[in-house]
C-alpha cells in the first residue's frame, strides 16, 4: 500500500508521541522513537518518501508545576529540558527525524487556534462545566471507575498518586457525537487501530459509552489561549494531539508551502504510542478529525511498556533508567537492537542486564561481529584483501531471498522482532555455511583456490545483504561494515540501498579491496 502511496506522491508519515518535558527522557521513552526511527529508515529503504515526526509536549499542569517547584518560568524550563535533554538524546541514539515539534512554537499554537475556532464555528464546542477527578500525570479527565482505592483515597492507577478533583465551567467538544463514526470506522478498517487487543479494548470502551470532553481550562494559564474566550487555555491533550496535523501545514491555503505539506503528509499513516496513551489517540484524536471533515489516521499502533519490578518504569516512580546508562556500556547500536529483538511490539516486557549481555554477546558480537571480521581477516590472508570472482551458492540465494520477503512483510506490519529474528537467522545460516565449507581447511591445499574464492566470495555478498538489511536498525555499524566490504565505493552509499535489491546475488564488484574494521561489537568488560 505505502509503495502505491509513494508513487501518487503522498509520503508515508510517522509519528512518536510528543514527550512531557517535566523531566529528561528515559528508556521508556527511547524505545518509542527508537521503534519509529527503525521503521521510517525501513520505508526510506523500500524507496518511499518518507516523513518522520517527532516533538515534545510542553504546556499544561505537569510542566507548569514542575518549573514551578524549580523556581524557573515554564517557558524557561521547557527551552533549557528540550536544548540540553531531549534533542541531544535522540542525536546520540542517531534518530533521523525530519521535524521536531514544540507546542510552545507559534506554528503550532496558531494553527491550534484556528482548528479550534472552526469547530466552535461548526457546532462542536459548546460551554459547559466539568466537575469531577483528574490526574495530573496523565494530564486526564477520569471516569470514577477509572480509578484504584487505597485506604479510603482514590488513586491514579498508573501513577499511583492521589487524583484532584476540578470543578470548572470550560468549553466542551461533542465527543459523544463521534461513538458511532468511531465504532463504524474500526469495523472497517480493523488494520486502523493494533494490535488486536488494543482494538478490542478501544471498541469497549466506545460501545460502553463516552461522555463529551471538557477541552479548556480556566484555574492555570499555561496553554494555548481559547482564541474567543481568553480567560480560558486550550485542554492540553487537545493542543497535543493536534501536533501531528500543525507541524505538517494544517489549514493552511493548498496554495502555500504549508498547504502543499498537509497535501503531501496527511493522513499519518503510523501514530506509535504507549498503550497508556490508546484512548486519547483511538478516540479524541480521530473524533477531532471527522469533526473538522478531515481523514483520520492510517493506523494507530499501541506498544507495551518497558516494566522495572512488573510496573511501568517511570521517573515519577524513581524507576526511569537513562539512554546513555545503557548505551555507555553495550552502545548505541545494542541498544536499538536489544528492545525490538527481545520485547514483541505491542507486549510488556522487563529490562534487565543479563539478558541484554547475553544477547550482545551471543547474537551481536558472535554471530553477526565476528562473521564480518573472519570474513575480513581470511580476504586479507587468502586473497591479499582483493574480492575474489562472483560465485553462487544456490542455497545462500535461496535463503536470502526468503528472508528479505519475511523480513519486509514483518517490519511493514510493525513485528519488528519478527523481522530482527528472520535477518538473523540468516546470519546463523551464514555462519553455518563458513563453518561447513571450512575454508581455513580448503586453504591448505593450493588445488582448492577457486572453491576457497567461491566460499569467500559468498560470505562477502551474505554479509552486503546484512549490512543493509540490518541498516535501519543499527546504522553506525552497518557502515562500517559496509565500508570495510569497499561498497561504500564501489556500489555507493550504504542509505541508498534498497530493500526490494537486497536478494539481487552479486553486486559485490570482484576485485573491490575488503578491510579489516573495527571490531563491530566489543567485548563488554563485565557483566552488570
Ligand atoms: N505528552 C503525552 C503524549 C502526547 S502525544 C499527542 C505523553 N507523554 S509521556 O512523555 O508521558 O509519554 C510519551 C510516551 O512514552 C507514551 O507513548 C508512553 O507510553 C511512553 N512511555 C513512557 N514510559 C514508558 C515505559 N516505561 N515503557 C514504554 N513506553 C513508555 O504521554
Amino acid at each position: 500500500m505505502s509503495q502505491n502511496k509513494a508513487a501518487a506522491g503522498k509520503s508515508f508519515y510517522l509519528s512518536t508521541p510528543i514527550y512531557y518535558v517535566n523531566d529528561a527522557p528515559h528508556i521508556g521513552h527511547a524505545y518509542t522513537t527508537v521503534a519509529g526511527d527503525v521503521l521510517t529508515r525501513w520505508h526510506r529503504q523500500r524507496g518511499e518518501s518518507v516523513w518522520f515526526l517527532t516533538g515534545t509536549d510542553e504546556h499544561g499542569q505537569k510542566v507548569m508545576r514542575t518549573a514551578e517547584a524549580n523556581n524557573v518560568s515554564p517557558q524557561a524550563w521547557v527551552d533549557n529540558l528540550v536544548e540540553t535533554a531531549w534533542k541531544p538524546n535522540w542525536r546520540a541514539l542517531n534518530i533521523a527525524n525530519d521535524d521536531f515539534i514544540r507546542t510552545t512554537e507559534p506554528r503550532h499554537m496558531e494553527r491550534v487556534q484556528r482548528f479550534l475556532q472552526s469547530l466552535k464555528d461548526a457546532g462542536h464546542i459548546y460551554a459547559g462545566k466539568y466537575e469531577g477527578p483528574y490526574c495530573v500525570g496523565c494530564e486526564e479527565f477520569k471516569l470514577p471507575g477509572d480509578l484504584i482505592d487505597k485506604d479510603g483515597e482514590k488513586l491514579c492507577p498508573i501513577h499511583s498518586k492521589p487524583i484532584e478533583l476540578v470543578n470548572e465551567n470550560n468549553w466542551f467538544f461533542r465527543l459523544s457525537a463521534f461513538v458511532e463514526p468511531l465504532l463504524q470506522h474500526y469495523r472497517d478498517n480493523p488494520e486502523a487501530c493494533q494490535p488486536e487487543s488494543a482494538r478490542n479494548e478501544v471498541v469497549s470502551f466506545l460501545e460502553s459509552g463516552v461522555n463529551d470532553l471538557s477541552i479548556s481550562r480556566s484555574t492555570f494559564d499555561w496553554g494555548i489561549p481559547v482564541p474567543w474566550d481568553k480567560d480560558q487555555v486550550v485542554y492540553v491533550w487537545f493542543d497535543a494531539l493536534l501536533n501531528y496535523a500543525t507541524a505538517v501545514g494544517l489549514g493552511d491555503d493548498p496554495e502555500s508551502a504549508g498547504g502543499k505539506k498537509f497535501a503531501q503528509t496527511w493522513p499519518c499513516d503510523v501514530h506509535l504510542v504507549g498503550k497508556d496513551i490508546l484512548r486519547f489517540h483511538a478516540v479524541i484524536w480521530p473524533a477531532m478529525l471527522m469533526a473538522a471533515g478531515l481523514p483520520v489516521p492510517g493506523k494507530i499502533f499501541a506498544h507495551g511498556w518497558l516494566l522495572v519490578g512488573g510496573e511501568k518504569m517511570s521517573k515519577s516512580k524513581l524507576t526511569g533508567i537513562a539512554p546513555s546508562d545503557i548505551t555507555d556500556h553495550f552502545g548505541v547500536d545494542a541498544f536499538r537492537y536489544y528492545f525490538l529483538r527481545a520485547i514483541p511490539f505491542g507486549t510488556d516486557g522487563s529490562f534487565s542486564w543479563e539478558d541484554m549481555h547475553a544477547r550482545y554477546t551471543s547474537e551481536l558480537a558472535n554471530d553477526f561481529g565476528n562473521l564480518a571480521s573472519r570474513l575480513a581477516a581470511m580476504v586479507q590472508k587468502y586473497c591479499c584483501g582483493v574480492l575474489p570472482a562472483v560465485s553462487h551458492d544456490a542455497g545462500l540465494e535461496a535463503t536470502l531471498a526468503a528472508t528479505v520477503e519475511k523480513a519486509d512483510a514483518a517490519m511493514c506490519a510493525l513485528d519488528f522482532q519478527g523481522g530482527i529474528n528472520a535477518i538473523m537467522d540468516f546470519c546463523k545460516r551464514v555462519n553455518g555455511y563458513v563453518t561447513e565449507q571450512e575454508p581455513w581447511v580448503l586453504a591448505k591445499d593450493p588445488a582448492n583456490q577457486a572453491t576457497l574464492e567461491g566460499v569467500l566470495y559468498n560470505t562477502a555478498e551474505s554479509l552486503r545483504a546484512l549490512a543493509v538489511l540490518l541498516h535501519p536498525v543499527m546504522p553506525a555499524t552497518c557502515e562500517i561494515l559496509w565500508e570495510s566490504l569497499g561498497a561504500n565505493k564501489t556500489i555507493g552509499a550504504i542509505g541508498d540501498e534498497q530493500i526490494g535489491n537486497v536478494a539481487t546475488w552479486g553486486q559485490l564488484p570482484p576485485g573491490s579491496l575488503v578491510e579489516k574494521s573495527a571490531v563491530l561489537f566489543p567485548r563488554l568488560e563485565t557483566a552488570e
